[in-house]
This record gives C-alpha cells, structure tokens and sequence, in this order.
C-alpha cells in the first residue's frame, strides 16, 4: 500500500445533500483533516441540484455533524474554509460547463494543482449520465490527475455492469477509476491480508486438506428503514452478496499476492471469482422478513414497509452454497448469507477444520460443529475466536472445547471508519482496497442465477436466522449454521 502526503487536490461530491454524503463522507474527510498527513490537502466542492449557495450548504454540512454530536470547535470554521457548491439545477445545457468553470475558479483562487476527485455518491440510475456529462464537458482530464469514485451497487446484473464499464472506459482509464465497497475498508476485512500472510501458521492448513468448510454471514437486525423503495430495486443479493461477501470470500480464498498493491490483489481475487462453479437453483434459498419479535419488540414484516410494492417477492435474505474449482479449494463448500431482521448483528467468517484423521478419542471426541474452528468476527466486537480441544483436568480423558480469544477493542481501542481509509487511499491513487473492472464482472456472472426470479422467496420471522430452507443448504452436507 502507498503511504506518504496525498497531493494537494479538489474533492467534488455529487449527491451532496444526501445522506451518503451527510452521514459518511464529509465525517470521514474531516477526520482525515484531523488525524492524518492528507490535513489540508482537500478542498470539497460539493455538488447537487438543489439551489443553495455556499454559506446555505456550509449551514446544512455543520447543522448535519451537530446532530451527530459532533462539537470539535473548530468544525466551523474547517467548514468555512473547505466546503464549497455548486448547483446542477435541473442540469439543463450549461450545467457542467459551469461546472467546470466554478472548478477552475477554486483551483485558481486557492492556488490548488488540478487534481480532481470526482465522488459519485448517487442513485445507481445517475452514474451513466453523470459520467457521460462529466466526459462531454471535458471533466474527464486535467493538468493534473483525474479519479472518479463509484459507490456500488455496480450496474445490477453482469449485462448492466459490462455497459457500465465500456462507458466509464470511453472517458477514463481503468486507474483513474475506483470502484468503492466500503467493506473493503474496514480494518478486521484488511486485517484479512496481514492474518492471512504476515503469519506462517496458517498458509500450510489454509486448504482442502485441512478446511472442512467456510461460512460467510452478514447478519443486520435492522430493516429496510427508509430505503424500501431503493431496496425494491435491490434486494439481499445486489446489496450485499455480490459485493461485500464476495469480496470477502476472495480475500478468505485467494493465493497469496505478489505485493500489497491494486494490481496484485485484484489478480488473486479475480482468480477465485473466476474459478467459483456456476450456482443452481438448488445451491441458495432466498427469503423475506415477514412481522416478528426482535429484542422485546414486535416489527414489522417487509410487506408493511414504506416504499415496498404489495405482495413484492425482494428478498431480503440470502444464503448461498458455493464452490470454488481450484486445487486449493476442491470440495469444500463455502457458505454465504446475509438478511435484515435478523436475530443479531454480526458479521463474521467462521473456518471449519476437518477432524483429527484417527478418532483416538472415541467415544468422547467431539468433532464437526465443535471441531478446530477459526471464528474471525468482522463487526461487531471485533476479534478472532479460535476454538480447540483440551483434555477436563480430573479422572479418565474427557475432552471439552476451549477458546482463544483476541478482541481489537482491548488492544487498540477505536477502529477508523471505512470512508476514512478508502477516501484516503483515493488522494494518494491506491488501488489496493478498491474492485476493479473484471472482478466486478467475474462477481455479477456468480450472482445472475440468483436473481433470475426462478426460485421461491421463503418467509422468516422478524428476529429469526432466517427461513428454516436455508436449514436444509447446509445440513445436506452435514453441517450447521454457527448462529452465535
Ligand atoms: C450497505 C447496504 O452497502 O451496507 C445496506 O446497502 C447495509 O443495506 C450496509 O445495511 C451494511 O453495512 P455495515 O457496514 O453496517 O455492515
């Protein structure tokens, strides 16, 4: 990974009255500002179609960071001297020609380098205009350098992201674009590299000679809240699994990369991508929140949501059974799921070691679900769990499972945000956290099948682990769910 003082640049958000940017990013960028070497080297320029000024967006920006608690003294005037807008209107000719002038403006007036971020943090039916736009009023290159940053959802099928990226690709190089999933960003998803490769214990039973399976959840207890009309469009599979688990499965499964840097890592996940078997019907089970009891309260199911047509088949669950066709991985399934309304919130990667080869412990070996089992918990209470089987002190040989725990929190305290540590890799032009062209595709040929509509969408209660289906996914191979 490249460290070191990003250059001096301009950030531009579209989508700059929305909750993205409100709740996330302008709170990630004055981290930055705060805690980082990139302090002073960003100036924001946010963009929306609202008519405000720059003194009307500065109040709603420091009115957003209050509510959030935020009372650092110096926000204010962070504020003053950072945040600009530019309006869109109804992006009428002339928008982005203005667009460009107000750019050129600041750059010239703060005596600021070229170099432009261009942050997309819109609606996924805006992105191919934007670009388009942004292309045609010669946005898409500078005297210095040029990046754009798409947020996912990605296109929302592999014919709609392959367009997308011929799109992006007629207006700007593969490296000036960063395809942005913020589960890259997290410190336990990283740390995945570092586990993975800075230790030598793992890399020799990291395999189908030693795995007996891997499991891959992504539980929220929250619901659609106010996004159901922006979940219709999406549901558990666009969401979360063609991203945000599949990313993760890369980093659990690829070979070790030549270096830490974009090229390297994308290759290996490609490769795991690629080599994952095409999925059947039969390999997943989706499902829908109906009404339940979740933490002493009752909730309602999706179908009662604001925003969610009548009798609406969304799922908003999905688990899945994949196999990855590799020498490494031959035989062992690994198993994806993630819902909203879900008994807890964890996300968390559980490795399942096969049996010791002799059971000379019979009767009493335990073994399968209580066997050697790596629990790397995402969030949160983030951590490692590794459990083990050690001998009950006292008469004759009874075995009982022990745990190995190490939590961040009691070593290093507070993790950074994601946004932080993706937007600070955007300034210096790391690529290493960010998707690139093929993977998303590779990801999207994975997902097709899943959102082809053929299959039943299975109802569960509210505060449940989903639909009992979703049972049978795991048991035909002998196997249970770890709902912890
Ligand atoms: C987003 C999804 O990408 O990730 C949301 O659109 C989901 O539906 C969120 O709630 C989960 O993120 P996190 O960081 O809370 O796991």
């Amino acid at each position: 990974m490249h460290r070191g003082y990003p250059d001096r640049h301009l950030i531009i958000i579209f989508g700059a009255t929305g909750d993205l940017a409100h709740r996330k990013l302008l709170p990630a960028l004055y981290e930055i500002e705060k805690h980082t070497s990139a302090r002073g080297r960003a100036t924001i320029l946010g963009v929306a179609r609202g008519a405000l000024n720059d003194d009307q967006y500065r109040r709603q920006v420091i009115d957003g960071f209050k509510e959030s608690g935020e009372t650092d003294p110096a926000l204010v005037e962070w504020v003053n001297k950072t945040v600009h807008f530019q309006s869109l209107g109804d992006q009428g000719p002339g928008a982005y020609a203005a667009l460009r002038r107000r750019i050129e403006e600041i750059e010239k007036a703060r005596d600021i380098p070229a170099n432009r971020i261009f942050y997309l943090a819109l609606p996924l039916p805006a992105f191919a205009p934007t670009v388009e736009s942004l292309g045609h009023a010669g946005l898409n290159t500078s005297a210095g350098w040029t990046r754009v940053v798409i947020e996912k959802p990605f296109g929302r099928d592999l014919a709609s992201a392959q367009s997308f990226n011929a799109l992006l690709h007629r207006f700007y190089s593969e490296e000036s674009v960063f395809r942005l999933d913020h589960y890259l960003g997290k410190e336990t998803v990283q740390n995945l590299i570092a586990f993975r490769f800075g230790n030598a214990l793992w890399e020799p039973i990291w395999n189908r000679d030693r795995i007996s399976h891997v499991e891959i959840t992504a539980a929220e207890e929250l619901g659609v809240e106010s996004r159901g009309a922006f979940y219709e469009q999406a549901g558990a599979v666009r969401d979360i699994i063609q991203n945000h688990l599949l990313q993760v499965l890369g980093l659990v499964a690829m070979d070790a990369p030549a270096g830490i840097d974009g090229t390297s890592v994308s290759n290996e996940k490609l490769k795991v991508l690629r080599s994952i078997e095409p999925l059947h019907d039969t390999d997943f089970v989706l499902g829908q929140y109906a009404a339940g009891e979740l933490n002493g309260k009752t909730m309602p199911g999706y179908l009662s949501e604001e925003g969610v047509a009548p009798g609406s088949r969304t799922e908003t669950y999905a688990a899945v059974r994949l196999w990855i066709n590799s020498w490494r991985w031959e035989g062992v399934p690994f198993y994806l799921r993630t819902g909203k309304r879900m008994a807890r919130k964890t996300t968390k990667i559980v490795v399942t070691f096969k049996c010791p080869p002799a059971a000379v412990f019979n009767p009493y070996i335990v073994c399968g679900n209580e066997g050697n089992r790596l629990t790397i918990t995402l969030q949160p209470n983030e951590g490692f769990n590794l459990a083990f089987q050690v001998k009950v002190p006292g008469e004759g040989m009874r075995l009982h499972t022990q745990e190995m725990r190490f939590r961040y929190a009691d070593e290093f305290g507070r993790l950074p945000e994601a946004y932080q540590t993706l937007l600070l890799d955007v300034m210096r032009g790391d690529h290493t956290l960010f998707v690139r062209n093929d993977e998303v595709e590779a990801a999207w040929r994975v997902c097709d099948p899943l959102i082809a509509g053929r299959v039943p969408v299975h109802a569960y209660p509210a505060g449940s682990w989903g639909p009992t289906q979703a049972q049978a996914l795991v048991e035909a191979d002998r196997y249970q769910w770890v709902n912890v």
